[in-house]
Parts: structure tokens; C-alpha cells; sequence
């Protein structure tokens, strides 16, 4: 039998898997970030250590349909990288094993509303920072493995959220779970008209789906979900385990491909490709450094490399 276990609002869940003799023979960890969204990331990393099993919370039948928003947790200034376009690097927390990384938002300015796009939860010293830059009226989720701070922003200012069609708002690591927390406003598509002018989507069919928001900004400027990474070295939102374990897992290197996105969420290739056929100077990726210029010519060994099998 399964026996499902949850914290309060989803700070750990974990799920157990009893045998017929009744000793416990898995332990699984379905919530990975401390603040209770799972990671794909973060559940790779998670099953790196521990042996994968199905996912028994989902079999369990248990439902999370609404939750505290997760805390604010440490994060950097808002730095404008491009003309009208920020980058602010926040953290996030496993709860095991214990990594703390970095990840982070893009602020798009249009006038004086803000777009954000991979949205990190920040505290108050930083909303005001953002209140400062304009009116936040929307925010992008990219990555199926993001989003667990979109609810904060949709109460905070009223924000009309945009996901990726097929992206859900589950509690748990299990994104076909049977209830949601959020239900996106628009369920975004190739083609679909965006709240940011001049930008389009380019979706790639992995599980769940991610993709790139392309701008005609400053020679293309591309803001990635997890595909598209450039953690350069550990960032000072690391802690000790992750400046560790993660360079050796590959996660730390310029120019990346999410190792865990790909091997988890099984990107076509013919969609990672695709990427190379996209006009773009700049990539703001959401885990790692800006990459300013000449992108493209950057990410295509790594690109062609994992999108050759
Ligand atoms: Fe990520």
C-alpha cells in the first residue's frame, strides 16, 4: 500500500512506499524545494541520491488545491543587464538533500508596466526596488519546474499570469498530479499574442513543456526556462553541498543545457535544434550568468551535442 506524507503547506513532502511485509522500502523526497514546489531540477538531483520510484503521493490520492504562498528567500539587487530589460538572482532551497542554488527573474519593462518572466519571490526591500521600475501586470512562466512564486505576484498586483500550454501548478514533483494551486490566465502557444511587445514563444514539447520567450530586442535577446543555463561557477546562493556536489554533477559550466530538464523531461531534439534556427545575441537564463552577446554561437556546440542522439 502507499502512504502519502505532507507538511504544512507543502514545506516537505514525502512520499513512502510500504512493502506487503509492511517495512518501508523507498523513501522518496516529492517536494524538493524547501518552499514546496517541486523541481525537475531539483527531483533529478533528489533521485541522483535516492532510488527512484513511482510516485506514490498521486496514487495516495492526496490533493493540495491551495497553499500558503512560499516565503521570500535571499536575493540579489535588480540590475538592469540590457536597455529596460533586469535580472535579479534569488535562491532556491531542496530540502534533501540540502542544496541551496541560485535561480533567476527577468524583469521586462514596456513603459511602466513590468513583465516578469521566471518569477522569484522577493522580499520587501526588493518589491520596493520593483515597485520602483514600474507596475507589475504580468508575469511568464517558461519552465515547468518554476512558477511556485506566480501565485505571490497574481495577489500582489493583480498580475495576469501566462504559462506554457500544458504546464501545471502542481504542490508536488509529480506534474500530472490531480489538483493544481493555480490556474494560469492564459495557456500559452507558438503564435499566441504576448503581453510583451516584439516577443514571441518558442515551446519545446518536453514533460512538462518549456520554452524560450524571444525578443527583437538588442540584436534577439532570448529569456530561457531551464533549457538554456550558464552557471559559470557557483554563485554566492549556493551553499557549501551545492559548490560541491553540482560542478561534479554538471550542473556548473557556461553555455549548459539543464542537465536534469534533459534527461528528465526528455526534450525532441528536433525542438533543441530548432533553437539554433533562432535569431538571438543575448540568452537570460534562469539558473546562471547574462549571457551578453554573441549566444547563439555560444550555446551551439552544447546544443548540437545533445540533440545529435
Ligand atoms: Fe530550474
Amino acid at each position: 500500500m502507499f502512504q502519502a506524507l505532507s507538511s504544512d503547506g507543502g514545506a516537505l513532502g514525502s512520499a513512502l512506499r510500504w512493502g506487503s511485509d509492511g517495512l518501508i522500502l523507498q523513501l522518496r523526497i516529492a517536494y524538493v524545494y524547501e518552499s514546496g514546489l517541486s523541481s525537475l531540477d531539483g527531483v533529478l538531483l533528489a533521485a541522483d541520491f535516492f532510488p527512484p520510484v513511482e510516485t506514490a503521493c498521486r496514487a495516495a490520492g492526496m490533493a493540495l488545491v491551495s497553499r500558503p504562498h512560499p516565503p521570500a528567500l535571499p536575493h540579489g539587487a535588480i540590475r538592469e543587464v540590457l536597455p529596460g530589460i533586469h535580472l535579479v538572482t534569488g535562491t532556491v532551497r531542496m530540502a534533501m538533500p540540502p542544496l541551496r542554488f541560485s535561480r533567476n527573474m527577468t524583469i521586462l519593462r514596456d513603459g511602466e508596466r513590468l513583465v516578469l518572466v521566471n518569477c522569484v519571490r522577493l522580499e520587501e526591500a526588493g518589491l520596493a526596488s520593483l515597485d520602483a521600475l514600474g507596475t507589475v501586470t504580468d508575469v511568464i512562466r517558461l519552465a515547468g519546474g518554476h512558477g511556485m512564486d506566480d501565485p505571490f505576484y497574481r495577489e500582489r498586483y493583480g498580475a495576469k499570469v501566462w504559462a506554457v500550454a500544458g504546464q501545471r501548478y502542481t504542490a508536488g514533483a509529480d506534474d500530472r498530479a490531480r489538483d493544481v494551486y493555480l490556474e494560469p490566465d492564459v495557456a500559452m502557444a507558438p503564435g499566441t499574442e504576448l503581453p510583451v511587445p516584439g516577443a514571441r514563444l518558442y515551446t519545446i514539447r518536453s514533460t512538462p513543456p518549456d520554452a524560450l520567450l524571444v525578443l527583437d530586442r538588442q540584436g534577439g535577446t532570448v529569456v530561457a526556462g531551464d533549457s538554456l543555463q550558464n552557471w559559470v561557477r557557483p554563485d554566492n546562493h549556493f551553499n557549501l553541498l551545492a559548490r560541491m556536489l553540482m560542478p561534479l554533477m554538471g550542473f556548473v559550466r557556461p553555455y549548459n543545457i539543464g542537465p536534469a530538464w534533459l534527461k528528465d523531461c526528455k526534450p525532441p531534439p528536433d525542438d533543441l535544434r530548432g533553437i539554433l534556427a533562432l535569431d538571438f545575441a543575448n540568452v537570460l537564463p534562469a539558473h546562471g550568468e547574462a549571457v551578453i552577446g554573441g549566444a547563439r554561437d555560444h550555446y551551439r556546440s552544447a546544443i548540437e551535442r545533445v540533440s545529435s542522439g
